[in-house]
Order: structure tokens, then C-alpha cells, then sequence
């Protein structure tokens, strides 16, 4: 096997984006559009060379592969202008594998097909078939059949304009032959570019054999110039994972509204309802419900867990048989235990709490401990911070602490202690006990309202 190298093109602003962001560095699904491109080339043991110029600071600082080889091109004078630049880095006798920063979802299996031809053959283009080739270079063929030029749709005549086959911009050359025609490229068309395209027309002139290898997928090889393609593919890449999801038994309402930005795993008989968001890594377990608009991210939630429409969880895990929500968010690091429920408008964070321990309504749950069967009542609030720092919360289990309660942190409640509605706790509860903090009623029966004068 000859060393590979790949050259990923990633110096153009991007301008049709019309954004203060490198074009590269826009979102597609769970990462940028250049990481997509690295991680599909990783499989395939080629060394990265990375080519850079609108950003370049901050398209270095967002990625975190090492082992970059970043190269890059102070103007922005067209594609073969970008690869000229990485040249007097590649060893003659290693295969170069040309990748387009803005051509994300392309895959490893695609681009290790492309390589195998072009070690055969020299010189292997990936094209693809479109229904609109708008905006993209079509591949020219003579009577046989054989590629003979690349032509830019700002460059097609009418008749070019026709063809339907187009350069994905990915194509596979051996180094010593891409060298011969790499400098010698001109910047003779409309854009007044250096095209890498042109090496097509070049070599063929010299009758190196082009081979070209005709992918079947559109999804993979879609340019991203503007945020119309960016939105399209997203949809793309999110239909075909949902197909993926929902062909392994996942019960999706409807798969358009459906959103998956990272991984995620799932037991049988899971459903989820309209518009709700994957983020990072989640795993469900077994019969797991999520209904309308819930923000998924990092969780881990367990066997018939129901999460209710319109809540938030975020690097957390939910027991088997909890409910969650309506309207409740679980911020980082709460461990919620089974049979146990979170009700509506309650925010917990950095919180452990047991099993079949209740928090239903209104409360915020920070940096506490809450044992088993514990019963926090509507409107309750762990007071953690100073100002300046956070401090703990223990609740023991089967501990009840009663409606609109302020416990302050640190503070800790006994076990089946029992707090007063409306109190006010500073210090320790002991077990079995009850406190309460308020002032007496008083009622005064020949009390009169005032009256307008
Ligand atoms: C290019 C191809 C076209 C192909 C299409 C596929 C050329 C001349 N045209 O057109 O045949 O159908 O991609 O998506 O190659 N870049 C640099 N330096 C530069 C210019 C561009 O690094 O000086 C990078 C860009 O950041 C981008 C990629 O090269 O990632 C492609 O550039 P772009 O201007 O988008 O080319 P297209 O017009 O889409
Ligand atoms: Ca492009």
C-alpha cells in the first residue's frame, strides 16, 4: 500500500455564506463541515494535510486531531492554487487523495473505493449524477466515453450546461503525475482561478487514462456553498439516520420532525414525539416515551422512563419508571433514581436523587443529596449560594419537606424529618424529627378592609 496523503481544501471564505464564520467551520448535524471531512478520512490511515487561509486561527483552534499538517495559502487564487501550496510536502511515490472542506458527508467507504482505482490506474475521479448539476463542474466525455475535461458552470456553454454528471471535487492521483500538471495550471476563465479541474483536460492531453468512479449517493457528495444547501443537507443526513433509527425498531411520530446530533442508542419499544432534539451521546433503555419539544443532550435514561413534552435534560441520567416534566430541566450532573418524579417547572442541578423520591412542582433542586423516598413539596428551594460560593444539600430518605420551604446550604435533613411549609431552614434537622420557622397566624375577626374615601 502506498502512503496516503490527503488534501483537504479549507481556505475559502465562503463568501456565498455570508457569514463572519469560515464556511468550513458552519454546523452540520453535530460538527463542523471540516471535521465531518477529517473524520471520514481517519479510517484511512492517510496523513492530513490540511489546506487554510480565510480564519485560519480559527479553523486551527476548532479542530483537535493532531497530527496536522496545516498548510496555508495567504491568497485565495482558486482550488489547484490551494493544492499547489501543499506540494513540496508530498513524497512523489504516495497517492494524494483531494477532499473538499465544503463537501462534509462524504464517507470513508466512498473515498477507500476512489483510492483502490486510483492505486490501479494513476488518476481517479468520484462523479455523481444529478438531476440539477447547477453550480457544479460538469465532467466532459469524448464519443467513447472517456473523461476528457472538467468545465465550471461559470464557464459552460449551453450545450455543457446540459450535462448531468458532475465533479464531486474529490479525486484520487498519484503524487508524481498530480505534480506534473499541478503547476502548470492558469488561471485563464471566468473567475481568473487557478482550477485544480483543469489538471483533467491536461492529462488527458497526454493520454493519461482518467478513470472515474460514479458515486450512488447525492447526500454524500453535496457541495455546501450557501445556507440553503446547508439547510438541505441537514435535512438530508437527518432523514437517513432516522430511516437508520426507525429500521432498528425506534417508534418515531414523525421522522421530519425529528433531530439527532450526535449518537444515540435505544432498548425496544422507545417513542418519540414531535421535535424533540438529540445532542452528544444518549442512551434509552427499554420502553422509554419523550413527547413533544424535549432537548435531549448527553442523558441516559432508564427502562420505561417517561419524559413529558416540553423538558430539558442535559449530562444526566434518569432512573427506570421516573417521570420527568412537563416543563422540567435537568441541568449537569443529576442523577435522578427509579420510580422516582421531577413535575413541572422543577430545575435540579449537580443533584443525586433516590428512589422513589418526589419533586413535583415549581422547585429548584442545586448541589444536594436526596435519599429515597423523599417528598419535596411545591415551591421549594435549596438556597446554595452566597454570592461567592455553593454549598451542599442533604436530604435523608423518606424525609418531607413541605410546600414553599427555603432550606440553606449547608444544611442537613434527618432521616423521615419533617419540615414546616414555609420555613425557613438554617441549620440541621435530626432524624424523625419536624422543624418549622414561622410566626404564629393571627387572626383578627373585627378587622376591617379600608374603603375608598
Ligand atoms: C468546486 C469545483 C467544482 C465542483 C465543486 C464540488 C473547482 C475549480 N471547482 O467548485 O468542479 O463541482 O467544487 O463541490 O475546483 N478553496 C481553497 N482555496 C481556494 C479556493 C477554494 O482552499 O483558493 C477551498 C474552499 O474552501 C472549498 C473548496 O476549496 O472548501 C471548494 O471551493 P469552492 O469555491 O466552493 O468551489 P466550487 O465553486 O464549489
Ligand atoms: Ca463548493
Amino acid at each position: 500500500m502506498p502512503t496516503i496523503n490527503a488534501i483537504i481544501l479549507a481556505a475559502g471564505e465562503g463568501s456565498r455564506m455570508k457569514s463572519n464564520t469560515p464556511k468550513i467551520l458552519q454546523q452540520l448535524s453535530d460538527k463542523t463541515l471540516l471535521q465531518h471531512v477529517i473524520d471520514a478520512a481517519l479510517p484511512l490511515d492517510a496523513n492530513l494535510n490540511i489546506v487554510i487561509g480565510h480564519g485560519a486561527e480559527l479553523v486551527k483552534n476548532a479542530i483537535d486531531n493532531k497530527n496536522v499538517n496545516w498548510v496555508v495559502q495567504k491568497e485565495q487564487l482558486g482550488t489547484g492554487h490551494a493544492v499547489q501550496q501543499v506540494m513540496p510536502d508530498i513524497d512523489d511515490d504516495s497517492v494524494c487523495l483531494v477532499l473538499y472542506g465544503d463537501v462534509p458527508f462524504i464517507q470513508s467507504t466512498t473515498l477507500s473505493a476512489l483510492l483502490s482505482k486510483a492505486i490501479e490506474t494513476g488518476f481517479a475521479l468520484l462523479s455523481v449524477v444529478l438531476e440539477n448539476p447547477f453550480g457544479y463542474g460538469r465532467i466532459k466525455r469524448d464519443a467513447e466515453g472517456q473523461i476528457i475535461a472538467i468545465v465550471e458552470q461559470k464557464d459552460a456553454s449551453k450545450n455543457e450546461l446540459e450535462i448531468n454528471e458532475i465533479n464531486t471535487g474529490i479525486m484520487a492521483v498519484k503524487a508524481s503525475l498530480l505534480r506534473n500538471y499541478i503547476n502548470n495550471l492558469t488561471p485563464h476563465n471566468t473567475q481568473g482561478e487557478f482550477y485544480l479541474t483543469d489538471i483533467v483536460k491536461m492529462a488527458n492531453a497526454n493520454n493519461v487514462n482518467i478513470s472515474s468512479f460514479i458515486c450512488d449517493s447525492v447526500v454524500e457528495v453535496m457541495g455546501v456553498n450557501d445556507k440553503n444547501q446547508l439547510a438541505e443537507l441537514e435535512r438530508l443526513v437527518q432523514q437517513k439516520q432516522v430511516n437508520e433509527f426507525m429500521t432498528n425498531g425506534l417508534g418515531v411520530k414523525d421522522p421530519a420532525r425529528f433531530d439527532c446530533r450526535g449518537t444515540l442508542s435505544f432498548g425496544k419499544d422507545c417513542v418519540i414525539d414531535i421535535n424533540v432534539v438529540f445532542e452528544g451521546n444518549n442512551e434509552l433503555g427499554d420502553n422509554v416515551t419523550i413527547a413533544p419539544n424535549c432537548i435531549i443532550k448527553n442523558a441516559k435514561i432508564g427502562d420505561n422512563a417517561e419524559i413529558k413534552a416540553n423538558s430539558m435534560i442535559e449530562d444526566s441520567t434518569v432512573g427506570n419508571h421516573t417521570t420527568i416534566g412537563p416543563f422540567a430541566r435537568l441541568r449537569p450532573q443529576s442523577r435522578i433514581g427509579n420510580n422516582a418524579k421531577i413535575g413541572n417547572f422543577v430545575e435540579v442541578k449537580k443533584t443525586t436523587i433516590g428512589n422513589t423520591s418526589k419533586v413535583s412542582h415549581l422547585s429548584y433542586v442545586g448541589d444536594s443529596t436526596i435519599g429515597d423516598g423523599v417528598n419535596v413539596g411545591a415551591g421549594v428551594i435549596t438556597c446554595n449560594y452566597d454570592g461567592a460560593n455553593k454549598y451542599q444539600t442533604v436530604i435523608k430518605d423518606g424525609a418531607f419537606i413541605g410546600s414553599n420551604a427555603q432550606l440553606i446550604a449547608p444544611v442537613t435533613i434527618g432521616k423521615n424529618a419533617t419540615i414546616g411549609a414555609g420555613s425557613t431552614i438554617t441549620k440541621d434537622v435530626p432524624d424523625e424529627s419536624l422543624a418549622l420557622s414561622r410566626n404564629k397566624q393571627t387572626t383578627l375577626s373585627t378587622w376591617k378592609r379600608p374603603s375608598k374615601k
